[in-house]
């Protein structure tokens, strides 16, 4: 089925709605308007019926009925329409035009209101009991309607001509209406139709009205806005990813080609290679964390949160790593609690973050110097410092450490061996364990602490 353009649909709404609220009102209006003639025509005929019942009771015989009535007529003039008969059902008087239209005698015991139709005389008749004294009479007053009925049809046509026009001209006007409230949507959708993936610095225009359109057009340009950082990042990362693990292939092939130029001997092949192991084990390491980023990324990599003794993780890794800093010549000291200190995490991702730090430390720090790891608790939280006496972080470089791939000074991390994912990957695990990693630096040292929520 095609779809039906949405200002089409609204007219077609408005149409139907406005067309019942017109008919409904009409129909109304008509109701009203023949309800109050009737009620002002059966008062009228009421009242002159009353003053022809006083008039006949006034002759308790009943003899000079008649031409009482008589006298009343010449002395009204207006009323012409109206007959008084006896309870024989003869007349005693009869007003020439009721005598002309030929309305028939009657006989009644209560008074009751017709409407008949003389030629083209519509009319209105009450009939009414009078007595006078033990002899009764019918008393029959009449009004000629046909001005009211005339100016009801009158109001009645003019009515309904004048709804189709007003529809019409009503539907026209909300269409107008709708179009031109509907154009910045059109706006908005011809923009995003030339925005892609290429060319995403585009945003599409905002009517500043401070309704629900501006809140759209704000809400897409803010989409683009995240959409743009987020292809930026992953452009960003593919082409460093790219660049890291060129130097690294780029190293073994050069190296296994010199050695192959020529006849070597057992020991120079032997060195060749495990210089090839070496790059080839650090090329596996990158690869492996770009995949974890990667898993990061999409929220595919799944934590193992349970229940961890924070503090007897600190321990083992610092004996681990108390082996790391001895075989630079670096001072270790440690300072961790015995007793227990119960987080919720995955241990092997906390002892990879308590790594990634210790790691830092350890390469940063030049031989003599010292490297110390404390655990401490407070605030239902627990704070893991890993400090050092090293070279420090430039207060330019802070911010971006933990940045993918940011080395602060790139020629020495190269020699060290790092990549810039380090901290990174340690800032994931930090956030996916709803903790956080903070750093002080200066030229005598950085520190690194780590807080994590503790469990109950
Ligand atoms: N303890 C530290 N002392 C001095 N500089 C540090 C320290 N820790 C990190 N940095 C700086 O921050 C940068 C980013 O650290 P990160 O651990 O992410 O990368 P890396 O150590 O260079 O490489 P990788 O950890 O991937 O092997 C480092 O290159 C280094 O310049
Ligand atoms: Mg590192």
């Amino acid at each position: 089925m095609k779809a039906i353009p949405i200002r089409t649909r609204l007219t077609a709404w408005y149409f139907l709605i406005l067309a019942a609220a017109l008919i409904g009102f009409t129909l109304f209006a008509l109701r009203v308007m023949q309800k109050s003639i009737y009620t002002a025509v059966d008062e009228q005929l009421e009242d002159r019926a009353r003053d022809l019942q006083a008039l006949i009771a006034q002759s308790p015989s009943g003899g000079n009925v008649a031409r009482e009535v008589r006298e009343h007529a010449e002395l009204q003039p207006g009323s012409q329409l109206f007959q008084v008969s006896d309870g024989a059902g003869l007349f005693l008087y009869r007003s020439p035009l009721m005598q002309r239209l030929g309305v028939p005698v009657a006989s009644t015991d209560r008074q009751q209101f017709a409407d008949a139709q003389y030629g083209d005389l519509p009319i209105r008749i009450l009939t009414a009991p009078a007595t006078a004294g033990s002899h009764n009479f019918v008393v029959q007053v009449a009004e000629p309607m046909d001005d009211f009925v005339e100016a009801i049809d009158r109001f009645r046509s003019a009515l309904w001509f004048g709804i189709p026009v007003l529809l019409v001209a009503a539907a026209g006007g909300g269409y107008w209406l709708s179009a031109f409230a509907l154009r910045p949507v059109d706006r908005m959708t011809s923009v995003a139709q030339t925005i892609t993936p290429r060319d995403l610095s585009r945003r599409v225009s905002v009517p500043q009205t401070g309704d629900e359109l501006q809140r759209l057009g704000e809400t897409l340009n803010k989409m683009l806005q995240r959409i743009e950082s987020a292809i930026l990042r992953i452009t960003q990362f593919t082409a460093d990813a790219s660049h890291e693990l060129r130097t690294p292939v780029a190293l073994i092939r050069t190296r296994a080609e010199v050695t192959l130029a020529k006849p070597r001997t057992n020991d120079q092949y032997r060195e060749a290679l495990s210089e090839v192991l070496f790059e080839s084990e650090r090329t596996s390491a990158l690869i492996e964390n770009l995949m974890l980023l990667g898993r990061a990324d999409a929220g595919t990599e799944t934590l193992d949160f349970q229940k961890t003794d924070v503090s007897e993780l600190a321990r083992a890794v610092s004996a681990q790593a108390q082996t790391l800093a001895e075989a630079k010549e670096l001072k270790w000291n440690a300072a961790v609690p015995e007793s227990p200190v119960w987080v919720r995490g995955d241990p092997q991702a906390l002892r990879r973050l308590l790594l990634i730090l210790i790691d830092n430390a350890v390469k940063y720090t030049p031989e003599n110097g010292s490297i110390s790891l404390a655990l401490e608790t407070y605030d239902n939280q627990v704070a893991i410092r890993v400090e050092d006496t090293g070279i420090g972080i430039p207060a330019a470089d802070l911010p971006h450490i933990f940045e993918r791939f940011y080395r602060a000074d790139k020629v020495r991390s190269r020699e060290v061996g790092g990549t810039g994912l380090g901290l990174s990957i340690g800032r994931w695990i930090a956030s996916a364990h709803g903790g956080e990693i903070k750093v002080e630096s200066s030229t005598a040292g950085s520190a690194f602490i780590f807080r994590l929520p503790l469990v109950s």
